[in-house]
């Protein structure tokens, strides 16, 4: 009989590479594969299971819900999609939002509100700034706002309209900046090139700088929202709001939801200007309230900010050149090309890391991740590093 992954080889399109491990079910931060083996989740879904696999609460309120009404399309209103939108916009800052499936397709929604907003208020400026290395999506439009050449070059002709400039560098932002620009587009913390935080005072500066300019900043918190950082949102950490938040990952708890935050100056959509058919549906609106919920109810915003910090410090040790992060988005970059076989020996070991490139090592893990399950995860780290 043939295994999944030679079924995978066979039906899949190959657009990645897997690890060797096939997942049937989880709890808490802990999966198991096919074998009955155990493993300590550090990747969460790359970022999403901010809750861990199979949280109780989400388990109930998608259940009831998939019993209730799971899809509807947006041609009518629903409950559970006005009262995400309500509690999203609570806790960030006064806005209104767009839902989608994915952040990929939350960057799109942005990108085309800016450009909206440009013809409406710049003179029909349409350039968006945006930093080498970022990544923003898979999409046409955010393979190209990402600024990744092995992300976007097979797909030549890319659509216009995007500027590179260095990350952490405002001069450059300043000197890029033209008529033709009509927002500005960053990460708080880098995510997918390995863990890359904001300077300090440097979102202060673009903030500032997109004030001065009539630009809008729009931030993708798509990995750094909804407690990663250990704050609700990582620009928080800056003290400044953006005029556009894009989310998505953790907010459905692994149910795909997207959602696109723009302020009132920002908010330039009409009728019929975008849709989406799955936006926003009571199956995966009723599992992201459901989140939101339970990281304020058991306070898992202070909890990531204090288990991060714990992280951080453990992960010292293992000879790496670099530890860097913020919250429980951390990364240890080594010297050697060796990230890739440290991915695979703490696999072997029963721990899932991330190996981001040949050198970088990126922990994502749930937001419910314990201080007893951190020394777990140090003695496998600590152990393969040597
Ligand atoms: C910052 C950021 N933006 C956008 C995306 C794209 O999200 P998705 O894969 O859901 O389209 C990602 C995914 O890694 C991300 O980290």
């Amino acid at each position: 009989m043939a295994t999944t992954s030679e079924l995978a080889d066979r039906y899949l399109m190959q657009t990645g590479r897997r690890l060797p491990v096939t997942f049937v079910r989880g709890r808490g931060c802990v999966v198991y594969d096919d074998a009955g083996r155990e493993y300590l989740d550090l990747v969460a879904g790359i970022a999403v299971n901010l809750l861990g696999h199979a949280h109780p609460d989400v388990v109930a309120a998608v259940s009831k819900q998939a019993g209730e009404l799971i899809h509807t399309s947006n041609l009518y209103f629903t409950q559970p999609q006005v009262e995400l939108a309500q509690r999203l916009v609570e806790l960030s800052f006064p806005s209104r939002v767009f839902f989608c499936n994915s952040g990929a397709e939350a960057n799109e929604a942005a990108i085309k509100l800016a450009r909206k907003w440009g013809a409406k208020n710049r003179d029909g400026a349409f350039e968006i700034i945006t930093t080498t290395g970022s990544f923003h999506g898979r999409t046409l439009a955010t393979v190209t706002a990402g600024g990744q050449h092995k992300y976007s070059d097979p797909f030549k002709p890319l659509p216009g309209g995007f500027v590179h400039v260095r990350y952490n560098d405002f001069d450059a932002i300043e000197s890029a900046t033209t008529q033709r620009t009509v927002a500005v587009m960053l990460e708080p913390v880098m995510g997918e090139i390995g863990i890359i935080p904001a300077a300090p005072g440097y979102l202060q500066r673009v903030r500032e700088w997109c004030d001065e300019k009539n630009l809008l900043l729009i931030l993708d918190e798509v990995q750094t929202g909804l407690g990663r950082t250990g704050r609700w949102f990582a620009h928080q950490h800056a003290g400044i709001t953006p005029d556009v938040m894009t989310l998505a990952k953790g907010l459905g708890g692994g149910i795909p939801i997207g959602a696109c935050l723009a302020n009132p100056r920002a908010d330039v959509f009409e009728p019929g200007d975008h849709g989406s058919t799955f936006g926003g549906n009571p199956l995966a609106c009723a599992a992201a309230s459901t989140v939101l919920h339970v990281i304020e109810r058991d306070a898992l915003v202070g909890h990531a900010a204090e288990m991060g910090e714990l992280l951080h410090s453990s992960i010292q040790d293992l000879g790496a050149k670099e530890v860097r992060g913020l919250g429980l988005m951390q990364a240890f970059e080594f010297e050697e090309a060796k990230a890739k076989p440290f991915q695979q020996s703490c696999l072997e070991a029963g721990l899932i890391v991330n190996a981001v490139d040949d050198h970088t090592v990126r922990l994502v893990p749930p937001l419910i991740l314990t201080a007893t399950e951190i020394e777990r995860a140090h003695g496998v780290l600590a152990k393969v590093a040597r």
